[in-house]
Order: C-alpha cells, then structure tokens, then sequence
C-alpha cells in the first residue's frame, strides 16, 4: 500500500537489537511515506520470506538525527541483515515511539509490544490492509443480491431513511465500521449507509452467523467485508481487527457493534484504533450492560448510543424476532414436535416472553426460571409455570435460555436432565449453557446431525446440544425476519446520522435514541403495514398534559 511499504537496503544492524533478543534492521526513509511517526506491527521480508516484526518509524537520535528512519525488530530471523534489501510493510501502529530511561524498561516494553502483535495476529493470518475482503465464496454473491433485493421489499423503513437521507449524504467520508451478524438484513443496512455516503468496512460480531452469500454480494459490492461462516475465534478476531483497520492504518470514526467486542478492542488493545473514534451504537442488551459497567468505571471510549432500548428495536426485535426466529431454528435443526413438549425458558425479560409466548401457542407446557420476582410474577400471570432450574432441569424437554447471563445451566442440571433433552440459547454469548462441563461430564461426544453434538453420559443418557450453545437463531436458523430487522436497523442508521451530527457535544457516556427517531420508525412501519392510528387533539393534549 502506497506509504506503508518501505523497501531499502539496510544501512546498519544495531547491537541494540541483538541485546534485546531480535535482529534489527535501520533503513533510511523515503519522504513518499506518508505513515505516522511511532511503532508498528509490521512485516518483513527477507529473501522472499515473511516474519512478523516490529518497527519504530520516526527521527528517534538514537536511529538517525532528524531524518526519518525506519528501525525494524525482526521476530525469529537469526541471520545478518546488514547490506541485504528489506522489504517492511507497516500492517498497524500499535503506539507513539517514546524514550526509556533503561534499557531493563524498553526490553519490558518490546516484550509487552510483542506479545500484543503475535496476540494480535493468528500466526497463519497476517493483517493485510492490501486485501479487499475475505468471504467464503464469490460464486454465492449473485444468490446474495437476489435476496438482498428481496430483503429491500421487507425493510421500508431502511428504505425509507435511503430515500430520505441518500440525497443528502449525512456520513459523507465518515469511516463506519460495523461488528455485526454479517446477514441478508444487515447487507441491506450496510447498503443504506453507503448510499448515505459512509465508508463502511464490516465482520460478524459471533463466529457463526454469517451468511455466506450475504457477504458475498456485500464484498463484490465494493465493501470490505471480512466474515464467513464457522470462523475460529483466532479467524474472527483477525476480521475484526481487518475491518477496523481503514487504509492508512486509521482506526474508524462511527462504530456499530453488537455485544461490545468491539468497545472491548476499542478501549484496550486495539485502543491505537480508537483515536479518531467519535462515537457508536450498540445493538443488544448485553452489549449495553457492558458499556454502563464502562460508563461506571469512566473508560467509555466514546459516547455511545444504546440502540437496544429503543421502543423500535426491543420491543419487536427482541420479543417477536427472537421468539419466532430461535423455534424456527430449534424445529428445523431438531425436526421435532413442539406440541406436548416441556419447554424450559430461562430468563423471562424481552427474548424470553417471546420464546415462552411461541412455544405456549404451539402447544408446548412451558416453565419458566427468573432471578427477577416481577418477571417471576409476570410469568405466572401468563399462566406459565415458575421454578428454579434446579428444579425445572428434571423436566424440561426442551431448554432455551435467554438471560444474558452465565452459568444458568450448569453441571448439576445436567445430572438429572431427561434422556434427549435438548439444550440451546438464544442471549447473546455462549457462557449459559456450560457446555464445557458437559463435555468433561460425557464419556463420549458426538455430531447427531447438522448444527447438533450428543454428549452421552456415563449412564447411558444423551444430552443433545445445538449450535454449541451459541445462540440458536443466527448459529442455526436464518436470524431474525429482514421484516423485524427493519426497524432495529433503521433506529442504527439514523442513531449513527444523529451522532455524526452530535458527537463533538456529547460525552464519554450511554445515550438514549432520541425519541423523535424511535417515533418516527414507528411510524413509518405503521404506514407500510397499511394501518393508521388515531391522533391527539389539541384539546386532548392538553387535557393530558395539563393538571386539572
Ligand atoms: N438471539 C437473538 O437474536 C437476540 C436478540 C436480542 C437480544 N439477545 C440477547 O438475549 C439476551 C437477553 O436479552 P433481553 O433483551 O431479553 O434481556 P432482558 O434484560 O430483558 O431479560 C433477561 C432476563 O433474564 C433474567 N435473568 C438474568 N439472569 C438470570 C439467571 N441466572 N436465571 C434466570 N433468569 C435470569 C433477568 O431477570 C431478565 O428478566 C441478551 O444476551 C441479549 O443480548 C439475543
């Protein structure tokens, strides 16, 4: 990439380098690099092999006066590199070059700096910021622009921000980078916001939701997009970490994320990236515990909208999306009856009055668990059956959990399950089901079917797994319908114009979606669902708002 590549011949190795464990390699710098002064991860390449290295770009005396030089640690190359041509890419800059009083604190420093780039890196997959995307496979992109166009049909409300907004380019230039499942619907987001003039680079915020076709159609579109199907977690930190890196080495301005991995990078390691971050939004309620938890702790690093409590997102995405979406993937991976099964619903907040609201109209007798006395009560109210999960645990056919939470079905629950019994989540992350203790528990584990794994424990009884415990809908289903998606994604593409306008004004704090863009979804969804609603009279409003 033009000013990140640096190629010469070096000039002199530095014993510096050799005392502190890597060869070191100085080469002058051509004034066409552009880069920033400071350190990078880089790569390096020394007869036509890479290594991963470390490389301190700047006019550092101890490097070379004032003429920029660039200054390269080579990882695990054991040869001279004196006189030889060097080709260093500069991938990320990880921090601003600074001077050690000791030379005992600058080799802590490298060795801090070298642990966070090969952690940084799986060490098959370097950073490559001259990669345009990385999908499954092309050949899916034209199936993907079908469904896309039919996903356009079902989402007038994005459509609707398009019409209004496109003209206008609101996001002009302005660097978006969105974590979050890498489907159809999403495709249709992150089309509304280029044609709202973002330039957007994307990846999946879980390992298994993408839709390969999806992110076909959104790659041959133009957009960088990196996600696939069945990532490892090593692969789907690498996408992240790609996606976040916009050309130049510059991190993104908006952020959309979904579960707060990417505040995570954001504020920690990644935090180089986070410089010119203006602010984000976060898509689901786990991922606004944990930007209050950083709100608390002061080390939110930018203000933040909690797209998730908007009227528009959770009482429709989260209860009617996750309610049909999670049976629809536990009926066609398990091809079983729901009628006459004993449904056991952990957590009964906005998911979990969904599921247990499905599973009852399908005939099911559902239990539900709760630590919260309310929803308890709200629960027995709709005629369901609370307990404990110590107790429900022995007779559940069915077990969904829907807290957020983890630990919610651990060990001694799956001691007194039923034979078969089938466990899945619909929260946001894998740590309710302890499938990790259950696999220690199973003498033997095995795949039953497609998206299924049999855990047959030493008495006999199989415990069957979906998904891995990763939650159900997106891991083994299709996700929520692009109908339900519409309004989540419409209050995300106008959060994100409304923060491009506000960010300079707001703090490092959770922001509530204003309520004129949760009524004006609202709105809009009415309409295209042919339905009109009355309207206050003025005499009426101010019956409501007045005193007397
Ligand atoms: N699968 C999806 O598509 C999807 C969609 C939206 C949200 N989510 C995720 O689902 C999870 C729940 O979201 P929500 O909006 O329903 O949250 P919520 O806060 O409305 O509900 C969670 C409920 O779980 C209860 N709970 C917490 N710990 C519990 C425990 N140990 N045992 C029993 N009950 C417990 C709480 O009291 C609360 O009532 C979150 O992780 C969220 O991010 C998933």
């Amino acid at each position: 990439m033009a000013g990140m590549t640096i190629e010469g011949v070096v000039e002199h190795g530095r014993r510096l380098g050799r005392e502190l464990g890597f060869p070191t390699a100085n080469m002058a710098v051509p004034d066409s690099v552009t880069a920033a002064d400071g350190v990078y991860y880089s790569r390096a390449e020394v007869d036509g092999t890479l290594y991963d290295a470390m490389s301190n770009l700047g006019s550092n005396p101890s490097v070379g006066g004032a003429v920029r030089h660039l200054e390269t640690h080579i990882f695990g190359f054991g040869g001279s590199l004196y006189g030889r041509t060097l080709r260093v890419e500069l991938v990320r800059k990880i921090r601003d070059e600074r001077r050690f009083a000791t030379i005992g604190e600058l080799r802590a420093q490298i060795a801090r700096d070298k642990e966070y780039i090969l952690e940084l890196k799986d060490n098959t997959m370097y950073l490559d910021l001259t990669m345009p995307y990385k999908v499954a496979d092309m050949s899916l992109a034209e199936w993907g622009r079908k469904e896309i166009e039919i996903a356009e049909h079902e989402m007038p409300g994005l459509m609707a921000v398009r019409r209004k907004y496109g003209p206008q380019k609101p996001l002009e230039g302005v660097r978006v980078m969105g974590s979050l499942h890498m489907t159809i619907q999403t495709a249709v987001l992150i089309e509304t916001l280029v044609e709202l003039g973002a330039d957007v680079r994307w990846c999946s915020c879980n390992i298994f939701s993408t839709q390969d076709h999806a992110a076909a159609a959104i790659a041959e579109a133009g957009v960088p997009v990196f996600a696939w199907k069945g990532e490892t977690l090593p692969e789907y930190w690498w996408c992240t970490a790609m996606a976040l890196s916009f050309p130049g080495g510059k991190g993104p301005q908006l952020i959309v994320d979904d579960g707060g991995d990417l505040i995570h990078l954001l504020g920690g390691k990644c935090a180089d990236l986070g410089e010119h971050l203006i602010g984000g939004c976060e898509e689901t309620t786990t991922g606004i515990h944990r930007l209050y938890a950083r709100e608390r702790a002061g080390i939110l690093p930018c203000p933040m909208m909690a797209v998730n409590d908007a009227k528009a997102k959770h009482y429709y995405d989260n209860k009617y999306g996750t309610g049909q979406s999670s049976w629809d993937a536990i009926m066609h991976t398990t091809n079983l009856m729901v009628a006459g099964k004993t449904v056991v619903v952990a957590g009964y907040g906005w998911c979990g009055k969904g599921i247990a609201m499905r599973a009852k109209g399908m005939g099911a007798d559902v239990i539900v668990t709760e630590v919260d006395p309310f929803k308890a009560l709200e629960a027995t109210m709709e005629n369901f059956r609370v307990m404990p999960m110590d107790e429900a645990a022995k007779y559940g056919d069915i077990f969904v959990t829907a807290t957020g939470c983890k630990d919610v079905i651990v060990e001694r629950h799956f001691q007194v399950m039923k034979h078969n019994a089938i466990l899945c989540n619909s929260g946001h992350f894998d740590c309710e089901v302890d499938v990790a203790a259950l696999g220690r528990l199973a003498e033997e584990r095995f795949p039953r079917r497609q998206n299924i794994e049999g855990f047959r424990l030493p008495d006999g009884r199989i415990l069957n797994v979906l998904a891995e415990g990763r939650l159900v809908n997106l891991a083994a289903g299709n996700g929520h319908p692009a109908e339900i998606m519409d309004m989540s994604f419409a209050v995300q593409a106008l959060s994100l114009e409304w923060m491009a306008k506000h960010a300079p004004a707001l703090e490092k704090k959770v922001y509530n979606v204003p309520a004129e863009i949760d009524d004006q979804i609202g709105r809009v969804k009415l309409a295209a669902m042919g339905l009109a609603i009355d309207a206050l009279t003025p005499e009426q409003e101010a019956y409501l708002t007045g005193w007397d």
